[in-house]
């Protein structure tokens, strides 16, 4: 379906057309119009009057009359007015909005157009750390990606979302000498054993939670120690058997642990791969970077040069292996590229990290491109998002100063709006927690989607799950308002069948703000997915539960007396219902029934 800003730009350009003012004379097309910025005077307004003046050695004011008096009889708006110094002051006609939101609602996806060309998309996003714990900083990466995955799947693209797992890093060497301090006689540590090992784990998620923290702070203090973590993590890498052994329970233990969390917040990844998965093919790698020219020795690594001429910073060489041939961080992102190429070919690969990881992705694509990983229309994008801050500005932190884990937010959360919810509420315990559980993911979700993803915000429990302002619960809490209208709706004998409901055309401003709001979706889920923007849906379901919610005060709507007008207020409300669904849907959470 087109865009009704097209429709409306195209109504205009006949008539700038007609006025003689048109693309062929001007140069340009003049009919351009948008929403109004003076939405007391009118509802959209075009300035091309203004813009042609000079072409035409005309006052503005007079171009804008005689294309005002083209649009005389306009099926598209029912007022066009010239007003000084030369703006066309608009007002749509509510019948043509009418036929718009009729078609709309018959229309798949709401009127939104299939892309002329589909992309095949991988998005790298999540990228927990195996035996470590998720903290605040993983949330954005999971919730952002997520978001993105499922706007540019419903936009008609192919989206493979991937975890990214780190798993093949220092954090395991750490784990396995935390195991051998613990238990020395572990057959895991005994290089001559040749026996099967052990199908069991020899530690619990519990003691993973231990081991790992522990291992990690003597690191820090030891560096003796740190230096055998390094070598254990080598020999895994490598191929040592009973470090191999180990890192498998290490994922068996793990990663059911990491799906659950992630599971709790809506994200769903189609890949599990990690870093692992790629170790093997960087032998491979790393000679056709040798062979081609690429990778040269550089004070013992193995580096390719990737500035370029126009840089106005210094871009240091990408490190390929370090002195003693251990692969890196760039190592595993750069085979990752190979294989995702190999495996999917996608058209696009997107990646979420922390904007401070800027130059270390330029790095990686410059010597993706230049070594040949890619081909050259493969686009590469990197999406760096802002850091979540608490009130006093500074990374989120717990009481004590702590790293927050992601599960405790989790928890803190759904405990606080638990208390919200039971506020005032008539529900069970039971009832209460389930729908708490809910609204709570909105909370977080809605908390940061809402952000431009580059900006750093501010973790506000208190405001984040508020039932008002521009808040997930507010969002839910007005879909939840329309279900239980036509709840009771159909428990008056009424039908939600779409063949009975007509709409008609809108009686009163209100309605009719909200039906140019819905009408307006299709442009904004275009836009979401090709600037992959998430706010922009929240700003659009902002806007619409606003003009929805104002519209509910001004009207009367089950106790309608015309039966044709309640109708088609009902099929107003079923649709936007159905358009908030969707938009939350897209934005990872979901409605419960009552709140
Ligand atoms: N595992 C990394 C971390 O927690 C993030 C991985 C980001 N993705 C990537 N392809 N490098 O810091």
């Amino acid at each position: 379906m087109k865009k009704m800003l097209d429709m409306i730009s195209e109504e205009m350009q006949t008539a700038f057309e007609a006025a003689g003012y048109g693309e062929a004379q001007a140069g340009s097309r003049l009919g351009r119009v948008t929403v109004s910025n003076r939405p007391d005077l009118c509802e959209y307004q075009c300035n091309g009057a203004m813009a042609g003046a000079k072409k035409f050695k005309k006052a503005p004011i007079m171009i804008a009359n005689e294309v005002a008096e083209k649009l005389r009889g306009s099926k598209v708006f029912s007022q066009a007015e010239a007003v000084a110094p030369g703006f066309l002051n608009l007002k749509l006609s509510e019948e043509f909005l009418r036929d718009y939101l009729r078609e709309m609602r018959r229309a798949e996806k709401f009127g939104l157009e299939e892309p002329a060309k589909p992309r095949k998309i991988v998005i790298d996003y999540g990228g927990a750390n195996v035996a470590k714990p998720l903290h605040v900083g993983h949330l954005r990466s999971a919730v952002i990606g997520e978001s993105i995955k499922r706007i540019c799947r419903y936009a008609g693209h192919e989206v493979i979302g991937d975890a990214h797992l780190g798993d093949w890093g220092l954090q395991m060497g750490l784990v396995i000498m935390g195991l051998k301090e613990r238990q020395p006689d572990l057959v895991y540590f005994d290089d001559s054993y040749v026996g099967e090992y052990p199908a069991e784990p020899p530690f619990t998620l519990a003691d993973l939670g231990e081991i790992y923290p522990e291992a990690s702070k003597k690191s820090k203090e030891d560096p003796e120690y740190k230096a055998q973590a390094m070598e254990a993590t080598y020999k895994m890498q490598n191929g040592a058997r009973g470090y191999r052994a180990l890192w498998k329970h290490i994922m068996n233990v793990s990663l059911p642990d990491l799906k659950k969390i992630y599971g709790s917040l809506n994200v769903e990844f189609d890949l599990w791969k990690g870093e692992s998965d790629v170790h093997d093919l960087i032998p491979e790698m790393v000679q056709d970077m040798k062979d081609g020219g690429y990778a040269y020795i550089s004070e013992g690594a193995l580096v390719v040069d990737v500035k370029e001429e126009t840089d106005t910073k210094e871009v240091p060489p990408c490190m390929i292996l370090k002195s003693d041939g251990a692969s890196l961080y760039n190592t595993s992102d750069l085979a990752t590229i190979l294989e995702r190429m190999r495996l999917y070919h996608p058209d696009q690969i997107i990646y979420l990290t922390d904007k401070r990881q800027d130059l270390y992705f330029d790095q990686v694509f410059r010597c993706a491109r230049k070594t040949k990983l890619v081909e050259p229309e493969t686009e590469l994008k990197w999406i760096g998002f802002g850091t979540v801050n608490g009130k006093d500005g500074k990374p989120f932190k717990t009481r004590d100063g702590g790293v927050m884990r992601l599960e405790t937010l989790i928890q803190d959360t759904k405990e606080e709006m638990l208390r919200k919810i039971k506020e005032g509420r008539e529900m069970s315990e039971e009832e209460a927690a389930a729908v708490a559980d809910i609204v709570a993911i909105s909370a977080l979700l809605y908390g940061d989607l809402s952000n431009q993803a580059s900006k750093d915000y501010i973790f506000d429990m208190d405001r984040f799950t508020s039932f008002e302002g521009d808040t997930g619960p507010y969002i839910l809490y007005t879909i939840v308002r329309i279900k239980s209208i036509l709840a009771k709706y159909v428990q008056q004998g009424g039908s939600l069948d779409d063949e009975e409901l007509v709409l008609q055309a809108a009686t009163g401003q209100a309605q009719k703000q909200m039906m140019m709001q819905l009408a307006g979706f299709n442009a904004m889920m275009e836009s979401a997915s090709e600037e992959t923007a998430p706010h922009r849906v929240c700003a659009f379901i902002y806007d619409l539960a606003n003009a929805f919610n104002h519209f509910y005060h001004e009207t009367q709507i089950l106790s309608e007396e015309d039966e044709s007008q309640k109708k088609s207020l009902i099929a107003l409300l079923i649709l936007t219902r159905d358009v908030l669904e969707t938009c939350i849907h897209v934005l990872g959470f979901e409605a419960p029934e009552k709140m």
